[in-house]
């Protein structure tokens, strides 16, 4: 049997079922991890998983001859698994490696692939603009559709796109430094935007410095960037008072270090301070698009002067979007010296090329609709129960939240406000190539980056219970309980 200890918590469910849901561990004695059983069964899962993947493995040892580190991208190490599973075939919600191991896919690309892979409703259509030319630097007509599409999901009234939702803020970050003539940008601590310079930065005992192990820093990101705590509206107010802020970047709920959610009132402070303050409000929207068809924007009608987005909106074909309102628009044209058109510093080859805009105007007319969310928000709130009961039952000291489709545990017991708390309190190394390991080697993949997983349009109730039950099995080991 687990020890207890006595660890305060909220107790229970901390925020009604809606499009935010959070299940805090119950109140009292909690379950204590033995750090010795969680390395032993760390190892035991290792073997497991080196013998049901040998094909990989050969893989594994032929690509290091070819491929820096390994892999296409570095990211594809973050796995817990000895070495990647090398993948054969994904469809739908379900994936199929080289050794033939099916997966019920809970990671979905970290996003990129929201709509199930391959979906039906985009993959035709793509395969009709692949014959048809892919880039020509000339615009078509589904670009027009798109952008009329994203105007009605996120009320902005203009719209570009890029390669990627990093180049998507990367450029608004320029257009906004452009129009205000001013030289920072604020975040908020533990945020990711993509490989954007400005947003590397963290809060260190109140000074802003380069995030941990940030590659090649071309400045001090103190000169560029204020950081902030989310749900600090003091310190906002005093870092936006100078009015050297050209803008804030923010996502609704901070999702890269778990999922913090605002608090309520957090997002009408940040609007009005914002506008008092002559700071643009950026929203990026690249992961609590999980939150509905319009976003969090549009479920809690947050009225940003920019929005971002990426990942999913092309059915993972690499696409990127931004928004700008009315008179952001007007502001940007104003510019009688910015370059736009050539080497200004805003745009790319590929960007906004045919192949994307049909890809995009497919997912958003056919697969990341109303009916989809209506499937996949309650697959999220099942999966968020079946989580949270092992939680409750089992007495671990996690919590779950829950946004829209998009669910996520953490290794603390009540939710952090901030994304500094998250980072202190709810990760733990060991854990989590435990838990991603252990679901791994009986069919379930997760997020390798955290403990997130998404629902697609595929995703079934089995699936669901899947995990469930996997995830039951893998807190009962690890309390050496075994069935
Ligand atoms: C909120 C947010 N914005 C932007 C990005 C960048 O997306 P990409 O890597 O596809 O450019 C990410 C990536 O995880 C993200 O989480």
């Amino acid at each position: 049997m687990a020890e207890l200890e006595q660890v305060p918590t909220g107790g229970g469910v901390t925020a009604p079922a809606g499009p935010c849901e959070v299940r805090a561990a119950p109140a009292g004695s909690l379950a204590v991890i033995d750090r010795a059983r969680l390395r032993s069964l760390l190892d035991e899962e290792g073997e497991r998983f080196r013998r049901g993947h040998p094909r990989s493995a050969e893989l594994w040892e032929r690509s290091q001859r070819s491929l820096l580190g390994g892999v296409p991208m570095s990211w594809m190490t973050e796995w817990a698994s000895p070495y990647p599973v090398f993948m054969a075939e994904a469809r739908g919600a379900r994936l199929v490696d080289v050794d033939g191991n099916e997966y019920v896919d809970l990671c979905l690309g970290d996003t990129g692939a929201m709509t199930g892979h391959s979906p039906a409703g985009s993959v035709s259509e793509i395969a009709r603009q692949l014959e048809r030319g892919l880039t020509t630097m000339l615009p078509t007509e589904d670009a027009i559709w798109v952008g009329e599409e994203l105007s009605r999901r996120f009320g902005l009234a203009r719209w570009q796109f890029t390669t990627s939702a990093t180049d998507a803020n990367r450029f608004v970050v320029r257009f906004c430094r452009q129009i205000t003539g001013r030289p920072k940008v604020l975040v908020f601590d533990y945020c990711y935007h993509g490989t954007v310079d400005e947003t590397f930065a963290t809060l260190d005992g109140g000074i802003v410095r380069a995030r941990d192990g940030n590659v090649g820093p071309p400045v001090d990101p103190a000169l560029t960037t204020k950081v902030v705590q989310l749900n600090d509206l003091e310190g906002l107010e005093a870092a936006l008072a100078p009015g050297d802020v050209a803008c804030v970047l923010a996502e609704p709920a901070l999702t890269n270090i778990g999922i913090v959610l605002p608090e309520p009132g957090f997002h009408e402070a940040l609007r009005e301070l914002t506008r008092r303050i002559g700071t643009l409000l950026v929203i990026d929207e690249t992961h609590t698009i999980s939150t509905g068809p319009g976003g969090y924007t549009a479920a809690f009608g947050l009225q940003p002067d920019v929005l971002t987005i990426g990942k999913a909106i092309a059915s993972g074909i690499p696409m990127g979007a931004f928004g700008v309102s009315e008179e952001v628009a007007r502001r940007i044209f104003e510019q009688e010296g910015a370059d736009y058109e050539d080497v200004g510093g805003v745009g790319g080859t590929l960007a906004g090329n045919a192949l994307q805009l049909t890809a995009a105007r497919a997912t958003l007319a056919n697969v990341l609709t109303e009916d989809a969310y209506a499937r996949t928000v309650p697959l999220a709130e099942r999966y968020t129960d079946g989580v949270a009961r092992t939680i409750e039952e089992l007495r671990v000291p996690w919590h779950i939240v829950r946004l829209g489709c998009r669910a996520e545990y953490m290794f603390c017991p009540s939710p952090p406000r901030t994304g500094a708390e998250a980072a202190a309190a709810g990760h733990d190394d060991d854990l989590k190539a435990y838990m991603h390991l252990y679901t791994l080697n009986r069919g379930v993949l997760i997020t390798p980056f955290h403990n997130m997983a998404l629902m697609s349009p595929d995703t079934t109730d089995g699936d669901v219970d899947l995990h469930t039950r996997v995830f039951r099995e893998a807190v009962r080991a690890l309390l050496g309980q075994q069935s």
